[in-house]
């Protein structure tokens, strides 16, 4: 035996109390922030096929959900709007509009549950007849132009209560231009979580399914988000984001970016959070459904991961599943 040297790695691995006295990583109902699908009408649900178990929501739905989470201890709700078709443009200019469904979705959540914290995403692809994140000429997705729009929509939200302005739409300049333009309309204190390597990935499907983008995106979008092949352009974008003024930053997808999370999280001196996205939500899910793997636990281990990787959060569909799991 002594080439053990009297050490054994398997030895606090033993019991339940030693292995919970050095687990390295904990998981909490306030590490979650739970995106939310909501679509106009009153009391109504609509499951989103693709994400078994997720719904989107009329608003007085959404508040109630809100108050659900708030009760869970989740702090904050991200919210996705599934826009009527009729009101999609080429130019996505119902993003604009201080009186469209999330902005209304803003400010009943924001007046019935005001201690919960509120993510608007800023970006063009609920809004337009063609599905990307910006205005298009041909088949170029314009950059300025589109941040030009992204300023507004970034207003009108932070008007009707956001929070947290999050910029998913990976246009070069917009952090910079929605922070002059937070600053100088009087939200100064509104944060911004700037999903700053977001990768082109298969794993959105399901989420386009849910706002309704899906069926219509015109080509693809891989002139503006990331090549999942790159480690350094996560680097640079990151680096880019905070210098123009992100307070947090996002990595998205989640779980096939670990890498990018942990260096994020050794490199930059800000939050990092991560997005498991719906593709993630409903490989777990399927699986789950089919017998291959058990739900819950996948589930928690998926989350945990994160935070061995050094996430400050999670956005996941899971948040109010997993904060119930975690307060039983
Ligand atoms: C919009 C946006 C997307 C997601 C969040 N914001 C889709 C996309 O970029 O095509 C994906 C979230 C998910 O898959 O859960 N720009």
């Amino acid at each position: 035996m002594s080439f053990l040297a009297g050490r054994r790695l398997r030895r606090p691995r033993m019991a339940g109390w030693s292995r919970a006295l050095v687990r390295e990583t904990q998981l909490s109902p306030s590490d979650f922030i739970w995106p939310i699908f909501v679509i106009e009408g009153t009391n109504e649900r609509q499951p989103v096929a693709s994400m078994p178990g997720v719904d989107r929501l009329t608003i007085d739905l959404a508040v109630a959900a809100a108050r659900e989470a708030r009760a869970e201890g989740i702090p904050a709700l991200a919210l996705f709007p599934n826009t009527d078709p009729a009101r999609r443009t080429e130019d996505g200019s119902e993003a604009t509009n201080r009186d469209n469904l999330v902005c209304r979705t803003l400010s009943a959540i924001k007046e019935a549950v005001p201690e919960i914290g509120l993510v608007a995403d800023v970006a063009l692809d609920p809004y337009t007849t063609h599905g990307h994140d910006g205005v298009m000429a041909g088949e170029e997705i314009l950059n300025d132009e589109t941040v030009d729009i992204l300023t507004r929509q970034a207003l009108v939200q932070a008007q009707s209560g956001a929070d947290i302005i999050a910029p998913s739409d990976m246009m070069d300049g917009r952090v910079a231009a929605i922070r002059e333009v937070l600053d100088d309309e009087g939200f100064e204190k509104t944060i911004i979580m700037s999903y700053a390597a977001k990768y082109a990935s298969a794993f959105y499907g399901p989420f386009r399914e849910a706002v309704g983008s899906g069926a219509r995106l015109r080509g693809d979008k891989l002139s503006y988000q990331m090549d999942p092949a790159n480690h350094e352009d996560a680097v640079r974008e990151i680096e880019q984001d905070i210098a123009e003024g992100a307070d947090w930053i996002m990595v998205k997808p989640g779980m096939p970016y670990l890498d990018i999370c942990r260096m994020a999280k050794d490199r930059f001196d800000v939050p990092v959070f991560a997005y498991q996205v719906s593709g993630e939500y409903a490989m777990i899910s399927f699986a789950g459904a089919a017998g291959a793997i058990d739900r819950e636990k996948a589930m928690a281990e998926s989350l945990m991961a994160f935070k061995r990787a050094g996430c400050s959060g999670i956005l996941t569909y899971f948040a109010l599943e997993m904060a119930r799991e975690l307060n039983r």
